[in-house]
């Protein structure tokens, strides 16, 4: 039975890894950290209740913890290793940058360093949990593997540590290690701080009159937008493969946040227009002229990243990966699912 270890199991796309990997047939440890709530509502049917799997074992551990990272790794001297712990919120970096730091570069550093000295060099593979917001400032439009990076946060600064560690473990000490450069993925597990998520939400809530107004930032950036269950595939692709390589996982297409918020008040049988500009904008229901979207600048980032789109052709030729679900299909998803949450 192979052996894998998820950092950030609890997040969005550690709970669909875990279930992945245990549909595969795998022992999944999943590493949480010590919070003052039990409660983990995306994992909890893994290891709570009748519903739980014996090949799923919670382990507290911390990344910025060298000493539980290293007794962990060297006591379950796993096959795979999927590094998704983060502080992975690029507004909140700018507040936390120390923080960030430590958690998204030198909690990679403690895992890498752990398989090295450990001699697990060749048997154990490495997944980084990579990202489009390195490219930034982007000096290409769509961005692939060959792409420069130009990030534009202390999030991306500390990604972009943990990438070229990544790649400097696999040449100096030949260990299977890859980046995965993921663009935006999302899903009805979505942390609700996220914009997709945030929007969605808020959207139900003002259609079934719990809320009265969407507060937002930036309406002109645009994201390539993936569905994260198909997203978490290719991270163990990437793993199966002969030769360790780095990939660029995106749907190719690029949407704003104005458009995500039309298309998901449209859903719910509400028509958005616009007036006003910058600060100053608004959106309201052509119905009623009711204001339902503000612009609030709390939500603005002192650096923004503008436009994201990837190429993910190489994952496409080397993987045989490709995305089903695109933006419209995404968003029908994630309505659908507040919808059934707000009815219970
Ligand atoms: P997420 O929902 O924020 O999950 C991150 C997880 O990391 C959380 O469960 C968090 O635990 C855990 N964590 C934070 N600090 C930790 C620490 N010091 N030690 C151990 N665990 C820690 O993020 P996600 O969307 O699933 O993303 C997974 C990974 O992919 C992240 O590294 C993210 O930066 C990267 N990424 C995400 C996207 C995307 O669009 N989702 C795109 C590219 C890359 P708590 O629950 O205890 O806070
Ligand atoms: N969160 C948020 N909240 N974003 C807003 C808002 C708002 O109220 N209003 C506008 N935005 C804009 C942001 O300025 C950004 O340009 C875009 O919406 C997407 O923001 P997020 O959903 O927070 O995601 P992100 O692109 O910054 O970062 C996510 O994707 C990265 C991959 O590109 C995170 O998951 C990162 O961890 C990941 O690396």
């Amino acid at each position: 039975m192979k052996k894998a270890i998820i950092t950030g199991v609890a997040g969005q796309d550690g709970s669909y890894l875990a279930e992945f990997l245990l549909n595969k047939g795998y022992l999944v440890f999943g590493v949480l950290r010590r919070s003052s709530l039990e409660f983990k509502s995306r994992i909890d049917h893994l290891y709570k209740g009748e519903s739980k799997n014996v090949n799923f074992k919670p382990i507290y551990g911390d990344v910025t913890d060298a000493l539980s990272i290293n007794s962990i790794i060297s006591k379950i001297k796993p096959d795979e290793i999927y590094n998704l712990a983060a502080q992975s919120h690029v507004r909140v970096s700018f507040d936390l940058p120390g923080y960030t730091a430590q958690t998204d570069a030198i909690g990679t550093l403690n895992i890498l360093e752990s398989i090295k000295s450990n001699g697990l060099n060749k048997t154990t593979r490495f997944y980084q949990a990579s990202t489009s917001e390195l490219y930034g400032k982007v000096q290409e439009i769509p961005q692939n593997e060959n792409t420069p990076f130009y990030p534009r946060s202390p999030y991306a600064a500390a990604k972009l540590y943990a990438y070229w560690l990544t790649i400097n473990y696999r040449e100096a000490y030949g260990i299977f290690a890859v980046n995965g450069i993921l663009f935006n993925h999302e899903s009805p597990r979505r942390g609700n701080s996220f914009i997709t998520k945030k929007v969605v939400e808020s959207v139900v809530r003002i259609k079934k009159g719990k809320q009265d107004k969407l507060k937002i930032g930036n309406l002109d950036s645009r994201r390539d937008w993936g569905y994260a269950p198909e997203f978490v595939e290719v991270m163990w692709k990437m793993l199966q493969v002969d030769y360790p390589e780095d990939f660029v996982i995106a749907t190719g297409e690029h949407h704003s946040v104005r458009e995500l918020i039309q298309v998901s008040f449209r859903l719910v049988g509400i028509e958005i227009h616009w007036k006003g500009s910058g600060i100053n904008e608004v959106g309201f229901d052509k119905k009623n002229d009711r204001i339902l979207v503000e612009v609030d600048k709390y939500y603005f980032r002192p650096t923004e990243v503008d436009l994201l789109v990837g190429d993910s052709s190489k994952a496409k030729n080397i993987l045989g990966w490709e995305p089903n679900t695109k933006f419209q299909n995404l968003i029908e998803i994630m309505i659908e699912d507040e919808i059934k949450k707000n009815n219970k």
